[in-house]
Order: C-alpha cells, then structure tokens, then sequence
C-alpha cells in the first residue's frame, strides 16, 4: 500500500479518516510484503563507478539470500545524488517522502552523507551507510538508526600516519581535496604522524571536484618533503595518480594514501600506480575462503573484479539482514535491530569485523602495495582499529 503509508507520513490524522492506517501501518510495521530499499549514490560525475560497485555488491548479496533478506522481497527504488551536497536533502526526501522506503543505502560523498544522516535522524528511517566516510556520521550525528558498512575518514589516515613514521618519513606534504572526506583523511594521518614525531611541512587543498593538480604538484616539487600523504578517489585518484607520475615527482618524493588512491582505479592508471602504498580495510588477494568465494561470485556475475566499494555495499546488505532477522522485518523496531547489530560479527570479504558503539566497523587496516594490477596486502598496518566516535551520545 505505498500510497496509502506515503498518506499516514504526511498527516496520521488524515490517513485515519481515510481508514489507511489499518491498511498499510500494521502490515508495514510487522514486516510483511515487500521491504521498500532506497538507494541514494553517485551515478554521474567523478564518483559513478563507486556507486554502480556499491550497488552490484548490494544486489549480489541479495541474490545470494534468495533475493529476500529475512524473507522479505525487495523492491527498489533509486536516486542518483550527483554527489552535490546542495541537492542531498531535496534527494534523500525524494526517497522518504515519495517513495515511502523502508531503508536508505548511501552514499559515497561525505557532505551527501551529512545530509542524509540528518534527514534519516530527524524521521527515524533506517539508514545503511556503505561507503561515506564522514566522521561526524558516526560522531556528533550518530543515532540509533544509522549505521556504516565502511569506515571513518580518519581510520586509513590514522593507519597511515603510523605507518609513513615508520618508514622513517620526518615530515610530508598534504594534498586532497577541500571537503570533509579529504580534510578528514589528512586530520587522521597528521594525529598519528605528528604523536610519531613527523612534521607537516604544508597542508594543500583544491576544491572538490577539480582536477587541476599542476600548480601544486610545482609546489610539492620546490618544497622537497621527505613523503606526500594524500586522499583522492574515483576519477580525481586517477588523474592525481598520473600527473603525479608525469611531474616527475614520483621517483623523487615518496606518495602515499588512503587506499581509495589506487580502488578501483588500478586498470585506468597504469605503470604510474606501480609501487604506490596505500592504507585501508580492504587488499586483492587476501586469499581467505570468505574473500575468494565473494570475488569468484563477483567476478561471475559482474564480469568485473570486485574492489573495496563492491564489498562495502555486499557488506551493508549482510548488515541489513541481520538487523531485519532480528525484527522478523519489522524495521520499525529500531531499538532491537540495532542491538542486533551491536552484538554482530559480521562475516565480511575483508575479514570479520563488529561495530563500535557509535555503528562504526571496528576493522582492521591493511597496509597495501600496487603490483600490476592489484592492491597487494603488505602486513595489517593496524589492528581491529576502532574510530573515536569523537561527539557521539550513543553509548
Ligand atoms: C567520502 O566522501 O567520504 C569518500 C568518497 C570516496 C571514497 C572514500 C570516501
């Protein structure tokens, strides 16, 4: 009964004169009929492929359950978030408002996700994020009915900052772009690196998306730092990744990242990713059972290699399957879905992992090195590393 729930949102009174409430809140509430899943991803812009990977590892694992999760058909319902924090709002009540959906999976962008998280806070929707990786998510905006398949900003970063001082780097240049994932990433390695000793020679920005690297990869090349700690992803890393290469600098000034440097991104950037080193909660070839059937199913299904995306998005239907069998699908249990979660070990491609308080993975970072075509794991640069939930009032 769409229409009908869609009428008890906007006004109970209205709906009851209507006699809609006996008709779609009950059956709603208990679970029954199809389970209204919104998606809200980047399917244009710099971030389009990251959002189509998050969407194939969703579906497969869907696939993989029957296509029911706890017995619940899924009916699916769409928005391409452009990753443009302006239209956040506007699109995630696209979804609530218009499409009554049960559920929200998304995003990839931080500033959307802000956004989003908001809206899900204030009308209590269940929301799944499976890639964004905005602090304040699981931070000051934490709330009973949100969750992350993924990660915090600052954990690859953090992860990061260790590993470059251990390598014996005494001070790098930072570059990302202007927006909270970037200043979030490099916020992570400059707190583990400077508690290390290591100094930050110069923090460099351009805005998101832009891709006119040229002028600050000539200042990278007059400051001379000892490394470059860098967040960039999606078509943005791709193009960093080979200019960085064309300026020269790579032989010269050491580039590290967050993984999302070289995610996905590895058949686009060639020769010049080779050697790169990089920080995250995902590697190619782990070669455990539970990662090789994920990627042979993948693989099969998609035609395509699988990348950390893919695997946040099966991961974020995992997720949703364990909340809803908590609740015999009911979502409306808000309070019982999410200590299901809480007390989960989730069975995940990357290896298992559980979930802070504030709904964060608390997961272990791989350290990574490019060969070829694959992020190849190096050694765990830190283990089952849990985000701060700095501002969270969860617990
Ligand atoms: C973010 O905006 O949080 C983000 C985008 C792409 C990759 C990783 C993080």
């Amino acid at each position: 009964m769409p229409s009908l729930c869609r009428v008890r949102r906007i006004s109970l009174a209205a709906a009851a004169l209507l006699g809609a409430v006996a008709l779609c809140g009950p059956a709603a509430a208990q679970g029954s009929g199809k389970l209204r899943v919104g998606l809200m991803l980047p399917y244009s812009g710099t971030y389009t492929a990251l959002g189509v990977a998050i969407e194939n590892g969703f579906r497969l694992y869907v696939a993989e359950q029957g296509g029911k999760l706890a017995g619940r058909e899924l009916e699916f319902f769409k928005v391409d978030d452009e990753s443009d924090p302006a239209k956040a709002v506007d699109n995630v009540n696209k979804l609530i408002k218009r499409d009554n959906v049960d559920v929200l999976i998304g995003t990839v962008h931080s500033g959307v996700a802000m956004g989003m998280a908001k809206v899900a806070k204030e009308t209590g929707t269940l929301m799944i994020d499976p890639n964004a990786g905005a602090d304040a998510v699981t931070g000051p905006m934490c709330a009973v009915n949100i969750f992350r398949s993924s990660f915090s900003n600052w954990q690859p970063g953090y992860a990061m900052g260790a590993v470059m001082a251990k390598r014996g780097h005494k001070n790098a240049v930072t570059i990302t772009w202007k927006y909270a994932a970037g200043d979030e990433s490099v916020n992570g390695f400059k707190e583990a690196f400077t508690k290390a000793g290591g100094k930050i020679v110069k923090d460099l920005t351009v805005p998101f998306p832009n891709v006119e690297f040229q002028a600050l990869l000539t200042e990278i090349a007059a400051l001379k730092p000892d490394a470059v700690y860098t967040f960039f992803a999606g078509g943005g890393a791709v193009k960093f990744v080979k200019d960085y290469a064309a300026a020269g600098l790579k032989e010269k000034i050491p580039l590290y990242g967050a993984g999302f440097l070289t995610d996905g991104t590895l058949e686009a950037q060639g020769a010049a990713a080779e050697g790169l080193m990089t920080t995250l909660h995902y590697a190619d070839a782990l070669n455990t059972p539970r990662d090789n059937a994920f990627r042979l199913a993948y693989a099969k299904t998609y035609k395509l290699q699988p990348d950390v995306y893919a695997m946040q998005g099966y991961d974020a239907a995992q997720m949703l399957r364990i909340g809803l069998a908590a609740v015999h699908g009911d979502v409306s249990k808000k309070a019982e879905f999410a200590a299901a979660l809480r007390k989960a070990r989730i069975d995940s491609p990357r290896g298992p992992f559980t979930l802070s308080a504030s709904h964060n993975p608390v997961q272990d970072i791989y350290l990574r090195k490019v060969e070829g075509k694959e992020n190849k794991l190096v050694e765990v640069a830190s283990k089952a590393l849990a985000d701060p939930g700095r501002g969270c009032r969860l617990q």
